[in-house]
């Protein structure tokens, strides 16, 4: 049988979906509890899902001119928005109502709307090391005699949240961490599972979170830039389990219109001396990035490009990109009204902390078509 026909034949025995969809979600800050809320709002009819491809866009059927284009909802055999249920970790205590109103992604009408909901999910206890996310304290962590225990209580939190749903998925909502390249603990799943023995520190809490969903036989998304599931013991693991894995980065926000960008001017040879961008949520994520470690945000972003051009970002924390006094400042935070008024001090904030405006512009650089492209922030 033809590879097309093998697919074929797998996609026409795929289960619809029924019942409870779980999803349960590592980091639960400014991505995690507007996914969350979003959810409840439009539940509850007080929001409607723009930018959601699953629920508001078509798939053309047959030719153009047939008009057959249903929404992808009622085409494919998706779990339906009242079916989610989440759980998660985070190591700041307090319920997810009170990370909402931290993030400040949601102004504070939206969320009383939906507040008993929010306060009724709090994050587990994580999974932490502060080693890999320097500027954050955990609070609410976990604690075991090494990395295979601490992968083994995420098991354990699995299994209990199975009980409760029908089906699962992990997506890595945390903080991006540290850059990690691969070493040989990263080769084969036995060396893996040995170094979490070992407390390898190649191994970071991502990856045990999605060596835990993946023994499990959950899917595993990875939203951050990590390292996380880009190596073969895990690759090896999602395999010989049948879970999927997926992901680098969500390629929201700036990353997306990056992308959108980047090939348009590869077409036309324009050299890119490098990207201006700001983190608009200026959360803790912006904090994290601030640590000149954390340069996972710089070559971890790969692959951007739907025509495939821009093949490796890097990127430069925003709060070194430019001067209080920066044009190419005042031009983002003022242009920047849906945000949240949080948002834009926290980026102004952040540039006047570095007083220097010389990151902001590299040297100038040779056409796009011959080099990779640079970003301030990957948001
Ligand atoms: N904000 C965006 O628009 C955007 C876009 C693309 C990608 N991302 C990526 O998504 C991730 C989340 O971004 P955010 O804006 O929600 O950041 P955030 O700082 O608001 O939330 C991250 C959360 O992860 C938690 N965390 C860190 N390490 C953890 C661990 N080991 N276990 C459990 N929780 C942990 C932190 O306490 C924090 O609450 C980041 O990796 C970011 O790079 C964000």
């Amino acid at each position: 049988m033809s590879s097309t026909g093998a697919a074929t034949q797998e996609a026409a025995s795929i289960k619809p979906a029924t019942g409870k969809l779980g999803i349960m979600i590592p980091g639960m800050g400014a991505v995690a509890t507007t996914l969350i809320a979003g959810v409840e709002a439009i539940r509850r009819g007080l929001a409607k899902p723009i930018g959601s491809t699953s629920q508001m866009s078509t798939i053309r059927l047959g030719k153009r001119t047939d008009g057959r284009s249903p929404l992808i909802k009622d085409f494919v055999p998706i779990a339906h928005l009242d079916d989610l249920v989440f759980t998660g970790w985070d190591i700041f205590g307090g319920n997810l109502y009170d990370a909402a109103k931290t993030a400040q992604v949601l102004d504070r009408d939206q969320l009383e709307q939906i507040r008993p909901y929010l306060e009724s999910i709090e994050p587990m206890p994580a999974v932490f090391d502060q080693h890999y996310v320097k500027r954050l304290e955990g609070k609410k962590v976990k604690t075991g005699k090494n990395k295979c225990d601490l992968a083994n209580q995420i098991r354990n939190d699995i299994a209990e949240f199975k009980t409760r749903t029908d089906r699962q998925v992990m997506i890595w909502c945390g903080s991006t961490e540290i850059f990690l390249e691969q070493t040989a603990v990263h080769r084969t799943l036995e060396a893996f599972e040995k170094g979490m023995i070992d407390n390898d520190p190649g191994i970071s809490p991502s990856m045990l979170y999605a060596w835990a969903a993946l023994k499990e036989g959950i899917p595993f998304a990875n939203g951050a830039p990590n390292l996380t599931v880009d190596i073969p013991a895990l690759q090896e693991l999602s395999k010989k389990m049948n879970a999927p894995i997926c992901g680098k980065d969500f390629k929201t926000g700036q990353t997306f219109i990056k992308t959108v960008l980047a090939p348009a001017f590869k077409v036309r040879n324009l050299g890119v001396s490098g990207w201006y961008s700001t983190n608009i949520l200026g959360n803790r994520d912006g904090e994290v990035l601030d640590d000149p470690e954390a340069t996972t945000k710089r070559v971890g972003t790969t692959s951007t490009s739907s025509a495939g051009s821009a093949t490796r970002c890097s990127s430069r924390s925003t709060s070194s990109a430019a001067t209080p006094s920066s044009p190419l400042l005042s031009l983002s935070t003022s242009s920047s009204s849906w945000t949240s008024r949080r948002a834009r001090q926290a980026c102004a904030a952040s540039a006047f902390r570095s007083g220097s405006a010389s990151t902001s512009r590299l040297p100038t650089a040779p056409p796009a078509s011959t080099r990779s492209m640079t970003s301030s922030s990957s948001r």
